[in-house]
C-alpha cells in the first residue's frame, strides 16, 4: 500500500489507497489545448487540421529545400493532406507521382482511401496504394501513391534512383521502423544523384535533430552544392501545433512491484473515484492482457464495479472482438480497453475514431513487448521491455483526444526523467536484417525449386498461408476445442502440409466462412491468403514457373522446402526427453512450438519456418524432412557440417 502525493499541493488523494491501491501524483499538463470539432464538409474539415495553417510553408520549404523534415502530433493532417497539398502546387504534373511512405500496410490501405474520398476521385486511380501482393494504382492515372516503406525498397530493384517520383515523403519515421531506416540510408544516396527529388520527413515527435543531421551533406559537398543554384541542401524543420486538449500527468510515488496488479488497482481508482469516460490500459501482449481482463472481470462481478466494460485489444484479435472495442460506449456505462502497443499510434481508421470519442484516461504501464535480435545466436525474440519517453508521450496523447485527459503511469516521475530513453532503440539495431536485404529469399527459392519438383501450386498455397499472421483463431478458453479441430488436419509430415489440408477443406467448403467458422478457422486470413496466393501465382508465371501440382506427392513439395530451407534445418538431440533439438547452424537450442502439429512428435529432422522466443525458443510451422535433401539442397553449405545421417 502506498500514497499518491501531488508536488506543491496539499497531497489531493486522488485514488483511494485501499488495499492493494496505487498512488500517483502529478506534475505539469502534456500540452495546451484548442478547439473541439463538430460535423462538417470535406472541406471544412481539412481547414480545421493543424497542417492547414502551414500550407504555404510546408510548400515553400518544400520548393527550396531538398529535404523537409515535418513535425506534428498524430492527427494534425501530416499524412492526409500534404501529399494534397503537393498535387495541387504542381508536383504530380508531367507525369510524376507523389510518394508516401508507411510503416504498415493497414495504414497505407486506410489513408489512402481516406485521401481518395477527401478529393472525390476513385481509389485506384488518381490516388492510390501498393501494398506486398497488392497494387492498387494505376500507371496513367495515379498521381498520389501510398505504399509501405518496405514495398518502395523494393522498387528501388528495377528503378534505383525511384525516378518517377517528383517527391518521396517518409512518414511516421519517428517509429524508426527497420525498413523506414534503411530507406532514409538509401535516399540520402539518391538525393546526390537527384538533385531535383523532394524528401519530406514526418514525424510526430521531436526528435527530428537526428534525422536532419542525417540529411546534412558534409561541409565539402555543401561547398560544391553552393555552386549550382539547385534546393538548398540543408534539411529545413517546421514542426505544425498540435491540437490536444491538456493531459495531466500522474506518476507513482513508489516504484510498484507488479504493473498488472497495479494497473488492475488504477483502473478500479478510476472508476471509483473520476467522472465518466473510457479507460486506455497499455500493458504488453496476451497473456498479461487476458491476465488484466480476468482480474478485472472478476471485480466488476461482485457488485461494486458495475458498469464496467471491460474489453482486450491486440493484433490477432478475433474481428468481432476487435469490433467491440470500437463501437460506442452505451450511457452510464464505462469501457475499459486493456491494449498492446496498437492503440499507441493510430493504426486504423477505426482507432482513430474511436479515439475521438471517448478515451479520456490512460493507464501506463511502461513496458511494450519489442522485438531483439541476437547476432551472436542468431535468434530474433520478442521481449518485454521498458518504453521510451517517446513511447510514454504518445500513450498519454491518447487521453487529450475530445476533452482534458488524465494520465497514470505506473512508474516513478524520477524513473522517467533519469532512466527512460529518450528514444527506443531503433528497430534496425535490434533485428536479423538478412530478411531486408534478400528480400524473402528463402520463400523464393521454395518456389523456384518448386519448379524442378513439379509442385508450384502446392508451395504457393503453402507460401501465400505462411503469410498470415495465424490462420487459427485462437480465444481464450478454446484452445481444447482448437487442438482437437486441428487433429482434423493435422498431417504427420508437420505444418505445411496440414496447411494444404486447410486450404483444400476451404475450397472444398466452396470458401465458405461458415465453414471456417465451425473449424476454428479465420476466415479473413483465408480469404487474404487467396489473394497473396492469385499474386504470386502471377509473379510465378512471369518467372516461368510452370504452375503444376504433384497431386499428393507430399515428399516433393517436403524437397522443395527443404531446397529453400536449408539454413533453418535441426536435429532432435540424441537422447533427448524434452524434445530439444539443436539448430544445425549455430547449434542453439530449440523446441517445436505447441501450437505445431509437431509438437511432441518430434521427427528427427525438421526445418522450420520462424522462430519465436518465449521462455523459450519456439520453431513455429515446422516439417519433417529427410537430411539427406539438405545436401542435395545447399552443398556448399552442408558440405564440412553436419548434417551425418548415418551417425543418428
Ligand atoms: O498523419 P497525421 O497523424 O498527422 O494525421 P492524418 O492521418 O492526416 O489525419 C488527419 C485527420 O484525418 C484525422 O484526425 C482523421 O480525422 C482523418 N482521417 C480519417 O478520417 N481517416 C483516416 N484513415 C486517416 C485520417
Ligand atoms: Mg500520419
Amino acid at each position: 500500500m502506498s500514497q499518491f502525493w501531488k508536488p506543491g499541493t496539499e497531497r489531493p488523494r486522488l485514488i483511494d489507497d485501499e488495499e492493494g491501491g496505487v498512488l500517483f501524483y502529478s506534475t505539469s499538463p502534456l500540452s495546451s489545448s484548442s478547439s473541439g470539432y463538430g460535423f462538417a464538409s470535406v472541406e471544412k474539415q481539412r481547414q480545421r487540421l493543424p497542417v492547414y495553417k502551414y500550407r504555404t510553408a510546408i510548400l515553400y520549404l518544400v520548393e527550396t529545400h531538398a529535404t523537409a523534415i515535418i513535425v506534428g502530433e498524430t492527427g494534425s493532417g501530416k499524412t492526409t493532406q500534404i501529399p494534397q497539398f503537393l498535387k495541387e502546387a504542381g508536383w504530380a504534373e508531367g507525369g510524376r507521382i507523389i510518394a508516401c511512405t508507411q510503416p504498415r500496410r493497414l495504414a497505407v490501405q486506410s489513408v489512402a482511401s481516406r485521401v481518395a474520398e477527401e478529393m472525390g476521385v476513385k481509389l485506384g486511380e488518381e490516388v492510390g496504394y501498393t501494398i506486398r501482393f497488392e497494387d492498387v494504382t494505376n500507371t496513367d492515372l495515379t498521381k498520389i501513391k501510398f505504399l509501405t516503406d518496405g514495398v518502395l525498397l523494393r522498387e528501388m530493384m528495377d528503378d534505383p534512383l525511384l525516378s518517377k517520383y517528383s517527391v518521396i515523403m517518409v512518414d511516421e519515421a519517428h517509429e524508426r521502423s527497420l525498413s523506414t531506416d534503411i530507406l532514409l540510408g538509401l535516399l540520402k544516396k539518391i538525393q546526390r544523384r537527384r538533385p531535383e527529388l523532394r524528401l519530406i520527413i514526418s514525424s510526430a515527435t521531436i526528435e527530428a535533430k537526428k534525422i536532419s543531421s542525417f540529411f546534412s551533406p558534409s561541409k565539402r559537398r555543401q561547398a560544391l552544392l553552393t555552386e549550382d543554384h539547385g534546393p538548398n541542401a540543408e534539411p529545413a524543420i517546421l514542426s505544425v501545433e498540435g491540437r490536444g486538449f491538456n493531459v495531466e500527468i500522474f506518476y507513482v510515488e513508489d516504484p510498484v512491484p507488479d504493473y498488472l496488479q497495479a494497473a488492475v488497482s488504477t483502473v478500479l481508482s478510476i472508476h471509483d473515484q473520476e467522472a465518466m469516460g473510457d479507460i486506455l490500459v497499455f500493458l504488453t501482449g496476451q497473456d498479461d492482457i487476458d491476465a488484466a481482463v480476468q482480474l478485472l472481470s472478476e471485480e466488476s462481478r461482485n457488485g461494486q464495479n458495475q458498469g464496467l466494460i471491460i474489453l482486450p485489444l491486440y493484433s490477432g484479435l478475433p474481428r468481432a472482438e476487435q469490433d467491440l472495442v470500437f463501437s460506442p460506449t452505451p450511457r452510464g456505462k464505462r469501457k475499459v480497453v486493456v491494449s498492446t502497443n496498437i492503440a499507441e499510434t493510430s493504426l486504423t481508421l477505426e482507432v482513430i475514431r474511436w479515439q475521438k470519442k471517448g478515451i479520456v484516461y490512460v493507464v501506463d504501464s511502461g513496458f511494450s513487448k519489442q522485438r531483439f535480435y541476437n547476432p551472436i545466436t542468431d535468434i530474433e525474440s520478442l521481449i518485454v521491455a521498458p518504453i521510451s519517453k517517446a513511447s510514454a508521450r504518445q500513450r498519454a496523447g491518447r487521453a487529450g483526444r475530445v476533452r482534458p485527459g488524465k494520465c497514470y503511469r505506473l512508474y516513478t516521475e524520477e524513473y522517467f526523467l533519469k532512466e527512460m530513453s529518450a528514444e527506443g532503440i531503433p528497430e534496425i539495431q535490434r533485428s536479423n536484417l538478412v530478411s531486408s536485404v534478400i528480400q524473402d529469399p528463402m520463400i523464393s527459392k521454395t518456389i523456384l525449386a518448386s519448379n524442378q519438383y513439379g509442385c508450384s501450386e502446392e508451395v504457393i498455397t503453402i507460401a501465400a498461408l505462411l503469410s498470415m499472421q495465424s490462420i487459427w483463431i485462437s480465444a481464450r478458453g478454446t484452445e481444447k476445442e482448437l487442438d482437437e479441430v486441428k487433429l482434423r488436419f493435422a498431417a504427420a509430415e508437420g505444418d505445411h502440409v496440414t496447411f494444404l489440408n486447410v486450404y483444400k477443406g476451404f475450397i472444398q467448403s466452396n470458401k465458405s466462412s461458415k465453414w471456417c467458422h465451425k473449424n476454428f478457422i479465420n476466415y479473413n486470413a483465408m480469404k487474404k491468403a487467396l489473394e497473396v496466393r492469385e499474386q504470386l501465382r502471377r509473379i510465378a508465371q512471369r518467372l516461368g514457373i510452370v504452375l503444376k501440382s504433384c497431386e499428393g506427392d507430399i515428399q516433393v513439395v517436403r524437397k522443395a522446402i527443404a531446397a529453400g530451407f536449408f539454413a533453418n534445418a535441426c536435429r532432435l538431440e540424441p537422447y533427448s526427453y524434452n524434445g530439444m533439438y539443436k539448430t544445425v547452424r549455430t547449434s542453439q537450442e530449440v523446441y517445436v512450438h505447441p501450437s505445431s502439429v509437431l509438437f511432441r512428435v518430434n521427427p528427427k529432422w525438421v526445418i522450420y519456418n520462424s522462430l519465436v522466443s518465449t521462455d523459450r525458443q519456439y520453431m513455429r510451422n515446422v516439417i519433417s524432412i529427410d537430411p539427406s535433401w539438405l545436401r542435395e539442397a545447399a552443398p556448399h553449405f552442408y558440405q564440412h557440417q553436419q548434417p551425418n545421417p548415418i551417425a543418428h
